[in-house]
C-alpha cells in the first residue's frame, strides 16, 4: 500500500481538493483507496457528500477512544473509494492526547490493526503542524505538498521541510517527499510562472509535470458533495486531476 500524507501548513493551498480528486480518479482506475480526513474542518468529508454532524464514528473515535478503524470507515458514492471521516470534535483531540504516551503514532498503530487491503491511503492534513499532522507523518511513507502558485506560497516552506526532516530522523525513517503539486496555476500570470520556476528549481523531478490550473469547477464541486470528475467531467479541473492521477500511478518513486 502506498501511504501518502498531503500536507502544507499554509491554509488553502489545495490539500483537500487534491486528496478528494486524486483519490476519486485512482478509485475510478480500479485502485482501492482509503482517504483519511485528519482535519477538524472536515472538508474532505463534506466534499464527499457527508454531513459531519451525521457522521457516527470518525477518526476522532479512532484516535481518542481507540475504536477499531473498521468501525469508523465509510463507503462513499464512488466505488473503491473509502473514507475515514472527520467531525468537529477532532479539534480538541490535540489537547486530549497531550499526556498520552506515543501520541504521535496512534493513527499508524490503529491502521496496522486494520486488516483490509487498500492500494492507497491518502491523508488530508489540517493547515498546521500539530499532533494531527504528526500522526499523518508517522503513518505515511510519502508526502505530497500542494503549493499554490502565488506570492506567499514559499513562505514557511523551509520550516515545513525542517519539520519533515526531524520526523524522518526521529520517528519515521521511511518518510520522504515524493511529490510537489503546483495548484491554482494560471499560465497567463507572471507570478504563477515565477513560483512554478522557483519550486522546480528547488525540488527538481519531485514536481509533478501536471499543474493544476485555477478552475472554478474545482471550487464548486465540494458544494455538490462530489469529486470534480462527477460534477464537471469536461472541466479543466477534471482534466488536470485525471492527468495527475495517471502520473501518480506511473511515477517511479525516487528516494530522497
Ligand atoms: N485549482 C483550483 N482552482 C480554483 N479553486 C481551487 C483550486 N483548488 C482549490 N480551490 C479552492 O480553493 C480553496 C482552498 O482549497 P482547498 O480547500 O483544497 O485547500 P486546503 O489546503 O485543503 O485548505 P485548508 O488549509 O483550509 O485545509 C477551496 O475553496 C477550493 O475549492
Ligand atoms: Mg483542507
Amino acid at each position: 500500500m502506498r501511504k501518502i500524507a498531503v500536507i502544507n501548513q499554509k491554509g488553502g493551498s489545495g490539500k483537500t481538493t487534491t486528496v478528494v480528486n486524486l483519490g476519486a480518479y485512482l478509485a475510478e482506475k480500479g485502485k482501492r483507496v482509503l482517504l483519511a480526513d485528519l482535519d477538524p474542518q472536515s472538508h474532505t468529508t463534506i466534499h464527499l457528500g457527508m454531513e459531519p454532524p451525521s457522521v457516527r464514528n470518525s477518526v476522532y473515535d479512532v484516535l481518542i477512544k481507540k475504536m477499531p478503524v473498521s468501525e469508523a470507515v465509510s463507503e462513499t458514492y464512488q466505488k473503491n473509494l473509502f473514507l475515514l471521516p472527520s467531525k468537529i470534535e477532532l479539534a480538541s483531540a490535540e489537547i486530549e492526547l497531550v499526556n498520552e504516551i506515543g501520541r504521535e503514532i496512534i493513527l499508524r498503530d490503529m491502521l496496522r490493526k486494520y486488516r483490509q487491503n487498500f492500494d492507497y491511503l491518502i491523508i488530508d492534513c489540517p493547515p498546521s503542524v500539530g499532533l494531527l499532522t504528526l500522526n499523518a507523518l508517522t503513518t505515511a511513507d510519502e508526502i505530497f505538498i500542494p503549493i499554490q502558485a502565488e506570492f506567499f506560497a514559499l513562505e514557511g516552506l523551509t520550516k515545513l521541510l525542517q519539520t519533515i526532516e526531524i520526523i524522518r530522523d526521529r520517528l519515521n525513517t521511511s518518510l520522504r517527499i515524493s511529490g510537489i503539486i503546483i495548484t491554482m496555476y494560471d499560465e497567463r500570470k507572471n507570478i504563477c510562472r515565477d513560483v512554478a520556476a522557483k519550486v522546480t528549481d528547488h525540488f527538481g523531478k519531485k514536481v509533478f509535470k501536471t499543474r493544476i490550473r485555477e478552475n472554478v469547477r474545482l471550487a464548486e464541486a465540494p458544494g455538490f458533495g462530489k469529486a470534480v470528475k462527477d460534477f464537471a467531467p469536461g472541466s479543466h479541473g477534471a482534466d488536470d486531476y485525471r492527468k495527475l492521477a495517471a502520473e501518480v500511478l506511473k511515477k517511479k518513486e525516487e528516494r530522497r
